[in-house]
């Protein structure tokens, strides 16, 4: 009897197993087996079934994904997918291939996708129990896998070495490229950026989060490895073996899927979802970065939501976007898109009507729009304000608080819902149907209350001003301890006091023949060649300042008497100007040599003596306009474009003291300044108010230029190399220095001074002001007068950007 049981028992067990092995695969797929997209389509299972590898039905009608699911939960999460730019027409096929690995092609035949192979001819795939589909070649080695080219999701025994990415889809149910990425840069840093999803190239200076695990001057300590582990738990290990943990919590060690996805919001979340089914079988964010990505305030893009539109920060440390009043989405799928106003702006109206006729403000509290002023008044009262922007037909919007009234054009970028703002936020719309004298129109009262939330919404609200401009890239405005006046301003309507010469409109239009050389265009206007019989010079250069023309002519005479009393071998001399009416010109000397970036990135590299000697000439001027001249100048817009160089080849500084020139109005506004990407300090962009540190940050990024003959923003070249300050700053830390400066022998034979212009450099762009040298410094250890220090790593620890 006993042996009966045991006997059925052992049968049974056998049947169960033999079901079992047919019921399960090895997850392993010969060369030559395809699938064919269609709804019911097969899909290669991993051997326990955990994951699924091939075509998803997308909303987009009669499209699929060729991806990887979860296979056994009902939502079939997608944690790698292959052609989200370009999804598959049904009838599509991918097939394993010996020579190219998976083929995606379309019912024609067309190549849709296929992946790159690095040991081939491939003869089989797997799909692993982890998540990870392989390609193997015949000595079992990886000829490809999915872990190795991740999408927006990293899973546990996922592993991002240095140069990794991660990036987002563009919305929940679309998998086109993203605007955000997660990177582990080369440094050892792990961050999150916002992209041009055109260009696929990432906007540096627009980092939302950094991990802060590089560390200069200790390499060790840089991390080199995202590592997400087998347990669930995410972190970042340093060269020495130590971790930086980013799973914060303590995790239950069995029966969770988990996964760690860059949502297309641009928020990185790690989740977790019962093995077995429980009360809730669903997704649960365990931990996310950053804390408030409504924080960001990003100066290329539109910020954590589209242009116009108010972020929000709901639960899980979501954006939710909306539109203010008066605007709707420019896409209705896309809520996290950019909003479009209801009603057109336009200046053609002009004169018609009167402008209260036709708009009114929407009134927001509690919202700012911290960046991309397009002007700075003191106004006394509300009503001012808005009458200002009123009377403005490409006044979009405008913030008032305390006397402070910020003119704003559309389209607005990084609006945030701000409990802590106390200003008032108004945002004009044309009143199409809205007869005049509706309750609208009524001025609310103005009385201001200066408590603590008062000053510290003017603090914030200051400070976030120095956020660029996006559209008006290379010309943004800023306040006036830019220009902090260390003796007494020259009396009014003194203009002898420099030898400056004034010249008629007509003199100036004879001297360039009606302007017809045109030698360069800046943010204001061109800059034509000329010549007239001076004591300085015969050939003069003349700049039009179009558009300061309603500014004070007493404010124009002051400035242009500042920049005439400045004189320094490596600063273009200004010889006269004009100021007729509506013409505002200023004449300079005029430079043979054209401007530095010619001479840089022309055809024929100068050589290592003359570029070393240039570098000393542009510190020793920047040097005087920060401390040597009577008045403190910044220049705010130091790059090759502004560095001219002359008959000696000297390089000399020119557009210096315009910042303060080209703001001047009827409003007091008192400067304005000038600001390039790719130089610009970080602080622009930051709470921190802004000194001679901004042009020290910008010489730095020259310097490097002119260490390496190249742009210090190179779209050419992929990947982390684009971005000159964190290759140049990576090549010093590898000591790689070699190829920064690739076959140039001469610089090659003086390495001590290479060496020293390189820490200089690093010193100089550090992400904190106040490790960055003073210009005299900067002189003094280019020069070898004093030791150079080792520099610490310009993009420092523990520098969550924004907050
Ligand atoms: C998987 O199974 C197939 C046949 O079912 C076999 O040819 C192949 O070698 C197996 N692969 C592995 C990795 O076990
Ligand atoms: C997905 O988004 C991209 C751009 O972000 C757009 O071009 C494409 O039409 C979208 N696809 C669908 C199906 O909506
Ligand atoms: C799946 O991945 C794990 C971890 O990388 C590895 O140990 C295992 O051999 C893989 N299985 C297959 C069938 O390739
Ligand atoms: C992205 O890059 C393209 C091509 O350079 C450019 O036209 C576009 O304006 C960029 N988009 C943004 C948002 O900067
Ligand atoms: C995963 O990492 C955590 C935290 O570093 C550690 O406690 C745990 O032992 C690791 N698990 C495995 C399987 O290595
Ligand atoms: C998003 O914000 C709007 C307006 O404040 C609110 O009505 C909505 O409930 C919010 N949505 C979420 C998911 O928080
Ligand atoms: C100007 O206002 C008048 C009455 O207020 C209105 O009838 C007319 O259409 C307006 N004109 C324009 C161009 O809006």
């Amino acid at each position: 009897m006993a042996t009966a049981i045991f006997t059925l028992m052992f049968l049974v067990t056998m049947v169960l197993l033999q079901l079992m092995a047919v019921a399960q695969t090895n997850g392993s797929m010969p060369v030559g087996a395809f699938i064919t997209a269609t709804n019911d389509a097969p899909s290669w299972l991993s051997s326990f079934g955990e994951f699924a590898f091939g075509f998803q039905p997308l909303e987009y009608k009669d499209h699929f994904l060729l991806s990887i699911w979860y296979a056994k939960i009902p939502e079939k999460t997608i944690v790698w997918y292959a052609n989200g730019d370009n999804p598959a027409p049904r009838e599509s096929k991918v097939e394993l291939t010996g020579d190219r690995g998976l083929v995606l092609t379309d019912p024609q035949g067309k190549l849709i996708w296929s992946s790159r192979i690095l040991h081939g001819p491939v003869s089989s795939g797997v799909m692993n129990d982890t998540g990870n589909f392989v390609l193997q070649n015949s000595n079992s080695f990886t000829s490809w896998e999915s872990f190795s080219n991740p999408t927006d999701t990293l899973l546990p025994t996922q592993i991002m070495d240095a140069g990794g990415v991660v990036s987002s889809r563009s919305m929940e149910t679309n998998f086109s490229l993203g605007r955000f990425q997660l990177r582990l840069l080369v440094n050892g840093n792990l961050v999150l950026n916002s992209m041009n999803s055109t260009t696929k190239f990432a906007y540096v200076e627009d980092v939302y989060y950094r991990s802060g695990t590089s560390d200069a001057s200790n390499p060790s300590k840089s991390g080199y490895q995202l590592i997400f582990n087998e347990s669930g738990y995410m972190y970042i290990l340093r060269r020495n073996g130590l971790r930086e943990d980013l799973t914060k919590t303590a995790l239950p060690t069995t029966g969770f899927y988990r996964r760690a996805t860059l949502n297309f919001d641009g928020v990185f979340t790690q989740y977790s979802y019962p093995k077995t089914s429980s009360s809730i079988r669903s997704w649960s964010p365990v931990r996310s970065e950053p804390e408030n990505i409504c924080k960001f305030n990003s100066v290329w893009g539109s910020g954590a939501c589209g242009y116009n539109s108010i972020c929000s920060l709901s639960v899980d440390r979501r954006p939710n976007c909306t539109c203010p009043q008066e605007f709707s989405l420019l896409d209705q799928n896309d809520k996290h898109g950019s909003c479009v106003p209801n009603f057109e702006i336009s200046c053609k109206d002009n004169g018609k009507n009167s402008s209260e006729d036709m708009y009114d403000f929407v009134e927001l509290r509690y919202v700012d729009y911290p960046s991309g002023d397009a002007e700075h008044l003191q106004t006394q009262n509300e009503d001012q304000c808005r009458k200002s922007c009123l009377n403005d037909c490409l006044c979009g919007a405008v913030i008032f608080l305390g006397n402070n009234c910020w003119k704003k054009k559309l389209p607005l970028s990084n609006g945030k819902f701000d409990s802590g703002f106390n200003g008032k936020t108004f945002i004009k719309f044309k009143k199409d149907h809205i007869p005049p004298g509706n309750p609208g129109l009524q001025i609310p009262e103005t009385k201001t209350e200066m408590d603590i939330k008062v000053i510290t919404g003017i603090v914030l609200l200051v400070s976030s001003v120095f956020v660029n401009f996006i559209l008006l890239s290379t010309l943004c405005f800023c306040y006036s301890f830019i220009y902090r006046n260390k003796v007494a301003i020259v009396r009014e309507e003194n203009i002898v006091e420099s030898n400056l010469r004034s010249f008629t409109y007509k003199e100036l239009t004879e001297a360039t023949e009606g302007f017809k050389d045109e030698l360069g265009r800046g943010a204001f206007g061109g800059v034509y060649k000329g010549a007239i019989k001076t004591g300085f010079t015969n050939f003069i250069a003349v700049k039009k300042l179009d558009g300061v023309v309603e500014h004070g002519e007493k404010e124009f005479k002051t400035e242009v008497n500042v920049i005439g009393q400045t004189h320094h071998k490596n600063l273009v001399r200004l010889l006269g100007f004009c100021d007729e009416g509506q013409h505002r010109l200023l004449v300079y000397e005029f430079m043979s040599n054209g401007t530095l970036a010619d001479f840089l990135f022309g055809s024929l590299r100068p050589s290592w003596k003359q570029r070393t000697e240039i570098a000393f000439g542009i510190a020793r001027g920047l040097l005087y306009l920060h401390e040597e001249c009577s008045t403190q100048i910044i220049h705010c817009d130091i790059k090759p474009q502004n560095i001219l160089i002359d008959d000696y080849y000297n390089a000399r500084i020119s557009d210096f003291g315009l910042a303060k020139l080209l703001a001047i109005n009827q409003s007091q506004t008192k400067t304005a300044i000038r600001g390039t990407r790719g130089y610009v300090a970080p602080e622009w962009f930051r709470n921190t108010p802004v000194t001679v540190k901004v042009d020290v940050y910008s010489f730095g990024v020259l310097l490097l230029e002119i260490i390496c003959c190249r742009r210090s923003v190179d779209l050419e070249i992929s990947g982390t190399g684009a971005i000159l300050i964190d290759w140049a700053y990576d090549c010093y830390r590898h000591g790689t220095l070699d190829a920064l400066i690739e076959d140039d022998m001469e610089a090659m034979n003086d390495v001590s001074t290479l060496e020293r212009a390189m820490k200089v450099a690093i010193w100089c762009i550090q992400e904190v002001p106040s490790l960055r040298p003073t210009m005299r410094k900067v002189t003094q250890m280019l020069e070898g007068v004093v030791e150079v220090p080792a520099p610490p790593n310009p993009f420092p620890f523990s520098e969550i950007s924004c907050s």
